[in-house]
């Protein structure tokens, strides 16, 4: 009885001893239902409802620690060899954006108690001391996704076997075998999905093996590696789970399931579809990279292309300012403005080329219809004085004068806006055989408007303002036939497009007075163009023509034989066909030859003029044997194709040079004599 007793005895104890080793046998699908067997400390939690266990959240310095609270014993060394085999599905998901760290370790330690350690590279195993110490006993097999120098890691993605020392006995890049494609595949530990590893041990050899959720357990270890477990625990026993840490690199860090057995054939598989699914962060990290990359590429197109049209139209508008002119800020126009208003300076819109530059029309809103008269210059000097007259030209206030808008200066190039005249210039009327012609009333009244406007600039401003380029062309129509004055200063430019000195003299061959080249400008050489352009305008024809014969060719001498021979009349016009008021022709042509006397005393003010033409008064007696009248500007004859120059300050005219410029709104030539300063 008492040996059955005993019997029974050694029975009952050897199935608690045997019940005790084989117990450890556990399996979590999520980790709720057995949360009472685990030892969780630092940033270890299981969260609800689905049993995630997160061993740190995606913060700096975490370290969590997940341990099964009772201790795998080994059994004696006799009974039976030692093994185990564990099966686990973890996940590491960094922040979208940033490198992820530091990573998780399976562990067997003989303590559960891990809170000396540290963080970061440390993965929450070991501090300082503790690390590379025998006394540690502590196996780990980390799961590593940084590279720290300091423990001779190979990469930032590895996984290792660590005894007692994070310096890894063995260690390789994260990788499983396909025994479908029969070839090692690589693997992402911080990709954010779950992998699966088995770790076998068995004899001492430990195997380590990895594979993607979902894959067969591949038939080849990623490491294996012998490991005499009783030498790390001399205690014969271990405590089993899980570090996770975190430092300057962060991710989340999970456990999703787990299966541990000390025998292989008794390892219970995991049931894939009960694991918690793995919180991704907001931006999946699959899109964003792409998303992001995308973003970027398009901004930077983005800016490339605003830079470029930035650039292309500072170019394009740029323009010339200088301090200077902040006093003439409401009349100054940018560029652009009117390049937009002429649809960029377009040839259709494109009303003329004279000497100095072209002209287009264009419209601006508020406005209406400008005209811009494109000046090129070569020479900024004597820019400021030439804007502050035009400028100050444009402040006139006359009926009959061309309105001026305002300017724009760019490198070698000056912008004058006016108000677009829609009758054209004069001389189109008077050479042009496809426009209709002028009848006398229209013509009488453009030569008393513009003789008003020029006794205006004359007399009513405190100083003398010379026009200095009287001539058809620069007579403008609006759409009534009325008479308008344009073109001021632009005497100043010469055919070439070279500013002048101011006190320089310029103008158009027939026009000039000969005293121009001795004493210069003066409103005696205005009234002398004005006196060309009356007989210009009542004869129909140019005041040089170098193409008709030679007695005719020089207006103001024919003019004056008609008279000689008796009628005075027989001057006009042929295109008016007899339909004029003799009186006024006959007083407009010898005021003509008054102004155009080669004698300056001889000739009137614009005061005297305006009244003479508007029969206020008599003209004075005089015939054309009186001195200076008919007489021809002497340099002229026979040289027509020719401009003189002289060198600056010279008042002599010296050796000429050539220079011609054939003009759209006239196609009578342009020859512009440049005579020195005359003082
Ligand atoms: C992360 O875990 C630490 C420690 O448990 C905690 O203090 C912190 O609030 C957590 N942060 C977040 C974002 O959950
Ligand atoms: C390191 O950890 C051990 C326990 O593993 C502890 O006794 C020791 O005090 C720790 N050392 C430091 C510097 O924290
Ligand atoms: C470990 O891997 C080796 C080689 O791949 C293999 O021969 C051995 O059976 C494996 N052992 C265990 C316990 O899986
Ligand atoms: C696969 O990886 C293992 C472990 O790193 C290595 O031993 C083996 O040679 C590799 N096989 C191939 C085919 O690359
Ligand atoms: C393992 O280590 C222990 C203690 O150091 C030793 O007694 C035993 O022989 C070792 N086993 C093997 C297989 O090396």
């Amino acid at each position: 009885m008492a040996q059955r007793f005993h019997l029974l005895l050694l029975f009952f104890v050897n199935l608690i001893f045997l019940s005790s080793q084989q117990d450890l046998n556990f399996i979590y699908n999520g980790f709720n239902q057995n949360q009472a067997n685990l030892h969780l400390d630092g940033s270890a939690k299981i969260e609800s409802p689905d049993g995630l266990l997160q061993l740190t959240n995606a913060t700096l310095q975490q370290m969590g620690h997940a341990f099964f609270n009772r201790p795998f014993e080994f059994g004696s060394a006799s009974s039976q060899s030692l093994s185990f085999s564990t099966h686990f599905v973890f996940a590491l998901a960094p922040k979208p954006g940033v490198d992820g760290g530091h990573g998780i370790a399976f562990v067997l330690s003989s303590s559960m108690d891990l809170t000396h350690a540290v963080p970061t590279q440390y993965l929450g195993l070991f501090n300082i001391s503790s690390n590379g110490s025998p006394t540690s006993h502590l196996l780990a097999i980390e799961f590593d996704t940084v590279q720290s120098a300091e423990f001779d890691d190979i990469d930032k993605n590895h996984v290792g076997i660590d005894e007692n020392s994070l310096q890894s006995t063995v260690s390789a890049s994260a990788s499983y075998y396909s025994d479908k494609e029969g070839k090692n595949k690589s693997l992402t530990l911080l990709s954010g999905d779950p992998i699966e590893v088995w770790i076998d041990y068995e004899g001492t050899l430990l195997n380590v093996t990895l594979a993607p959720l979902r894959n067969q357990k591949p038939s080849k270890p990623l490491l294996s590696r012998t490991v005499n477990l009783t030498e790390i625990f001399p205690d014969r026993k271990a405590f089993l789970g899980f570090s996770g840490a975190t430092g300057s690199l962060i991710s989340s860090q999970y456990i999703l399931g787990w299966s541990f057995s000390r025998n292989r054939g008794l390892l219970q598989s995991l049931d894939i579809s009960k694991l918690p699914a793995v919180p991704h962060f907001k931006n999946p990290k699959k899109a964003s990279p792409p998303l992001i990359a995308l973003f970027v590429l398009l901004t930077l197109i983005g800016m490339a292309v605003l830079g470029g049209v930035y650039l292309y139209r500072r170019k394009k508008y740029a323009e010339v300012r200088e301090p200077w002119e902040k006093e003439y800020g409401p009349l100054r126009y940018s560029y652009e403005s009117l390049y937009k208003a002429t649809r960029g300076f377009h040839k259709d819109g494109r009303l003329g080329e004279g000497g100095f530059g072209e002209v287009y029309k264009g419209t601006l809103p508020l406005i209406g219809d400008i005209a811009v008269k494109k000046l090129s210059h070569d020479a900024e000097q004597g820019m400021k004085q030439f804007v502050a007259e035009v400028v100050t030209m444009g402040s006139l206030q006359h009926k009959n004068l061309v309105p001026l808008l305002g300017y724009c200066r760019r490198k070698g190039e000056l912008l004058l806006v006016s108000k677009y005249m829609e009758g054209g210039s004069v001389d189109q009327y008077l050479f042009y055989d496809d426009r209709q012609t002028l009848s006398w009333s229209q013509r009488i009244t453009i030569l008393r408007d513009i003789a008003s406007v020029l006794c205006y600039l004359h007399t009513g401003a405190t100083q003398a303002v010379l026009h200095r380029d009287i001539k058809a062309s620069n007579v403008m129509l609006n759409g009534n036939l009325q008479g308008f004055l344009g073109d001021f200063g632009m005497a100043r430019f010469d055919d070439h497009g070279t500013n002048i000195s101011a006190t320089a003299a310029v103008g158009t061959i027939g026009y000039m007075a000969l005293e121009l080249a001795s004493t210069g400008t003066s409103t005696k050489t205005d009234v002398y163009a004005f006196g060309a352009f009356m007989l210009e305008v009542t004869c129909g024809r140019r005041p040089f023509d170098p193409d008709i014969p030679i007695e005719k060719r020089q207006l103001v001498k024919w003019v004056c034989e008609c008279w000689r021979k008796g009628s005075i009349v027989d001057a006009i016009d042929t295109r008016l066909r007899g339909k004029f008021v003799r009186g006024e022709v006959e007083i407009v042509l010898k005021l003509g030859l008054l102004c155009t006397s080669i004698v300056p005393e001889s000739r009137p003010t614009m005061e005297k003029v305006v009244q003479y033409i508007n029969r206020h008064q008599r003209l004075p007696v005089f015939s054309p044997d009186t001195p200076g009248i008919g007489v021809l500007t002497p340099v002229l004859i026979g040289v027509p194709s020719l401009a003189i120059t002289s060198s600056s300050g010279a008042s002599s005219v010296s050796a000429p040079s050539v220079s011609s410029s054939s003009s759209n709104n006239s196609r009578f030539i342009s020859h512009t004599i440049i005579y020195g300063d005359g003082r």
